[in-house]
């Protein structure tokens, strides 16, 4: 089983990618959490595109593309994965393409630009395992403190007011489009499913859930 959640910054993809992996017993790999690793741990590799990303910036297909095909040629990915950010242009779902990586299904998460800023204002996060959790909708149990580790938790350097604002426009001016792409699929055809994400954490999951079962039911 292989997919790729879609969706505005702050929509939810981290959060339901989390469910979706465990439904189907696939790895969810999210290149936002792999660059950020990579960066923490001061990889040569990423260097200087630290301050790129806090703005609210792409990183250059040719790395990330490099990044992404290297981690879904891992031994954990031979009965598929779940990809969270990526491909998120062109050109990345083209490299995808060319591998004759056949997707299974494209699931766009739908959300208004005012409930984005909302989730993303209000956003905690563990920087060594990638554990998000929101002040008001998802809270921690001890306020600021990450509840597997006793660690506390943090803003990330690009949740700041003026880069969502950036991340938002580079989602609609360069991911939109890939959206369009896979639904103009016609090797492989992807099965498109949308849903609805507005709501509680809990409520976007059931529709997740019934959405998966009425496709997929059969490949559990
Ligand atoms: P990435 O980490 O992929 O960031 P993103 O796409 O902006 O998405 P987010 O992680 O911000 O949000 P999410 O949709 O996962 O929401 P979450 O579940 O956390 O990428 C970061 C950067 O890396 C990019 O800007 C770029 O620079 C670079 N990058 C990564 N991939 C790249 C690529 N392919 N090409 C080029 N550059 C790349 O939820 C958000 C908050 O809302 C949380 O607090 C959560 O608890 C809360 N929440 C979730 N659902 C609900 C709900 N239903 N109700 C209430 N609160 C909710």
């Amino acid at each position: 089983m292989k997919g790729v959640i879609f969706g505005p910054p702050g929509a939810g993809k981290g959060t339901q990618g989390v469910f979706i992996s465990n439904y189907f017993s696939i790895p969810l790999i999210s290149t936002g959490q792999i660059i950020r690793d990579a960066i923490k741990n001061d990889s040569p590799a990423l260097k200087g595109l630290k301050d790129m990303i806090a703005k609210g910036a792409l990183v250059p297909d040719h790395a990330i593309i490099d990044i992404a095909i290297d981690r879904i040629s891992k031994n954990d990915c031979d009965s598929g994965y779940l990809l969270d950010g990526f491909p998120r242009t062109i050109d990345q779902a083209k490299a995808l393409a060319l591998l004759n990586i056949r997707l299974d299904f494209v699931l766009s998460i739908e959300v208004d630009s005012e409930e984005i800023v909302r989730r993303i204002s209000g956003r905690l996060y563990h920087p060594s395992s990638g554990r998000t959790y929101h002040k008001t909708d998802c809270p921690p149990l001890k306020e600021g403190i990450d509840d597997v580790t006793g660690e506390p938790l943090i803003t990330r350097d690009d949740d700041q007011p003026a880069s969502i604002k950036k991340r938002l426009s580079v989602y609609t001016e360069q991911t939109e489009p890939v959206l369009s792409f896979y639904k103009n699929d016609i090797t492989y055809r992807p099965q498109f499913l949308q849903v609805n994400g507005m709501g509680s954490i809990d409520l976007v999951k059931n529709r997740i859930q019934k959405l998966l079962g009425t496709h997929f039911s059969s490949r559990l």
